[in-house]
């Protein structure tokens, strides 16, 4: 391991699903994502955590609980369970898995929120909101329905209008309902906490100068704070589940200020579960040298790329390095929803197929841009199937036979074609790089170019025909080597994709699964194991069953 490598220490985090439904593929791809990077950091050689868990507080989750009549905390327990059975079914390596709702986050969200308040960051000030008065309940956004004031347009929720995207504040809307009881709300006044956002431009564009982000998502925010950048409301009035506000009576913290804390909350159960404590200060101090990145949708860039950084800042933390930001996922171009048949759920995909499948087509698509990433299920078919076992696995099925069946599964001496191995060794730091920045579609792309290249080497020399004369027998042999080595090399390059696959593919070859730095060791005059099919074809069928299944969920 060379020095500079051995030095990276890199936490990486997720964003926290919420504990009230189950994962869907819009998860997942964003679960993929950034599982890729870390077994990518992993492998060659970094320090690496990766940090998830329930992200458990708010009015929906405290609805769900109602409405299932259970405690909010059982609720949080059933989705959590459920949540881990789909991670763990597509792969998704996490260090730790926690929840909003622990004892850490309420220590860090107070200990953030006092240092905030210590530097007069928190305000006082006094709203109207529209309340139900049938469920006695301040109403957010998502529960408030009405006509738009710009265009009229019907059914139209308390934030933007989904005819005309105008933007608006809920007491705008025009015969405002109450999702939750369909009755009329009246507008209430109440004092709220505010974090003063607006004193802190400065702050918010010296962490934008510095941190990775791509260009397409600085701009954005970059053009949100020079507009008119507003104080932010980061507490709700009862009933709400969360944490209360020290000194406050009644007065929760909004679940969007502490979810973020919950990745240091996450952490630091990580690291006191292996009694490390001390490291923990020492990455989150605010000279910290150790990196830090959150991967995230782009629908939640402003918390993740404003808020968060310079709350951390002012709490006297340190700042993330970067926030990688993707775009959604549709599903046959369409976005995804329940009505159009289109929202597949993460155990609907992988009770009906494996889901490396999934993790290798997202792969092929993902670079480190927001553009919205397509799940179209038959390109999906073709490419898995033309890909990784038409290329791929067809490199080790089509010459491990010869060297099981005619030399006792022994490699040869020497290979028949080292150039062309030296070649594939020479192009990992391609795929390398590309992983490195996330720019995975690039990866798969060499990938692929150098599985078409180790075919046509098999297709020129024809082992097969070679065969039928015995005085061939070490050219064989030494040509089926070569062929070998490039699929090890191949295997290599997809560990981060594809681990379980690879896991296979080592122990057909008879090796330990290797790291990055071993890529230019050759197999040679080795035993192999016996070859056994490694992937079979996806069956349409299946994906017919996807399909019929969603519809009916
Ligand atoms: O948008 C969401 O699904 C949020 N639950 C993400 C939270 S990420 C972090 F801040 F906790
Ligand atoms: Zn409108």
């Amino acid at each position: 391991m060379s020095k500079d490598k051995s030095n990276r220490d890199i936490l990486v985090t997720n964003a926290l699903p919420y504990a009230n439904g189950p994962l869907h593929l819009g998860h997942i791809l964003e679960h993929i994502q950034s599982d890729i990077w870390v077994r990518y950091q992993k492998l060659i050689g970094n320090y690496c955590t990766y940090i998830c868990g329930e992200d458990a507080h708010g009015t929906s989750i405290m609805l769900k609980a109602e409405e299932l009549d259970i405690s909010p905390e059982e609720l949080i327990d059933r989705v959590k369970k459920s949540h881990l059975e789909d991670l763990e079914a597509f792969d998704i390596d996490y260090d730790n898995f926690y929840t909003t709702h622990s004892e850490e986050n309420k220590f860090y969200s107070e200990l953030i929120f006092k240092r905030l308040k210590e530097q007069n960051l928190v305000e006082e000030k006094e709203i109207e909101q529209l309340y139900d008065t049938e469920k006695k309940l301040f109403l957010s956004d998502r529960y408030i329905k009405g006509q738009c004031p710009k265009c009229g347009a019907k059914d139209q929720y308390g934030d933007n209008c989904e005819a005309c995207s105008t933007t608006y504040s809920a007491t705008e809307l025009l015969n405002p309902i109450s999702v939750i009881t369909n009755s009329q709300p009246e507008l209430k006044k109440s004092t709220h906490l505010f974090f003063k956002l607006s004193n802190l431009k400065k702050e918010i564009k010296e962490w934008l100068d510095n941190a990775k982000i791509s260009k397409q998502a600085r701009n954005k925010l970059l053009e949100w704070v020079d507009g008119e950048i507003k104080d932010w409301d980061i507490s709700r009035d009862k009933p709400y589940f969360g944490f209360k506000i020290p000194g406050y009576t009644d007065q929760y913290f909004y679940v969007w200020l502490d979810a973020p804390i919950g990745y240091l909350a996450s952490h630091k159960n990580y690291l006191d579960k292996k009694n490390q404590s001390e490291t923990f200060e020492d990455f989150w101090n605010s000279d910290s040298v150790k990196e830090l990145y959150h991967f995230i949708g782009k629908d939640i860039m402003y918390f993740h790329a404003l808020f968060f950084p310079v709350m951390l800042l002012k709490a006297n933390f340190r700042q993330p390095n970067g926030v990688f930001i993707h775009g959604f996922l549709t599903v046959d171009s369409e976005k995804m929803s329940k009505s159009r048949g289109t929202f597949i759920l993460a155990k609907t995909f992988h009770k009906n197929l494996d889901p490396e499948y999934l993790r290798y087509y997202f792969a092929a698509k993902l670079s480190s841009g927001v553009e919205d990433i397509d799940l179209n299920l038959n390109d999906f078919c073709q490419r898995v199937n033309s890909d990784l076992i038409g290329k791929f696995v067809n490199i080790g099925s089509r010459t491990a036979k010869f060297i099981n069946d005619n030399f006792h599964n022994k490699l040869s001496l020497n290979p028949h074609n080292e150039e062309l191995i030296n070649e594939f060794i020479n192009r990992s730091p391609v795929v390398h790089q590309a992983y490195e920045q996330r720019e995975y579609s690039k990866a798969i792309r060499e990938i692929m170019r150098l599985a078409d290249k180790a075919n046509q080497y098999i297709d020129k020399m024809q082992p097969w025909v070679l065969i039928k004369d015995k005085d061939n027998n070490e050219l064989v042999q030494s040509v089926c080597t070569t062929s070998l080595n490039l699929f090890r090399l191949l295997a290599i390059m997809l560990i981060p994709v594809l681990p379980k696959l690879t896991t296979r593919v080592f122990e057909f070859l008879s090796i330990k699964t290797p790291v990055w730095e071993e890529i230019d060791i050759l197999l040679l005059d080795h035993k192999i194991s016996k070859y056994k099919p490694l992937l079979t074809r996806i069956d349409e069928a299946n994906i017919e069953k996807i399909r019929k299944q969603t519809k009916e969920s």
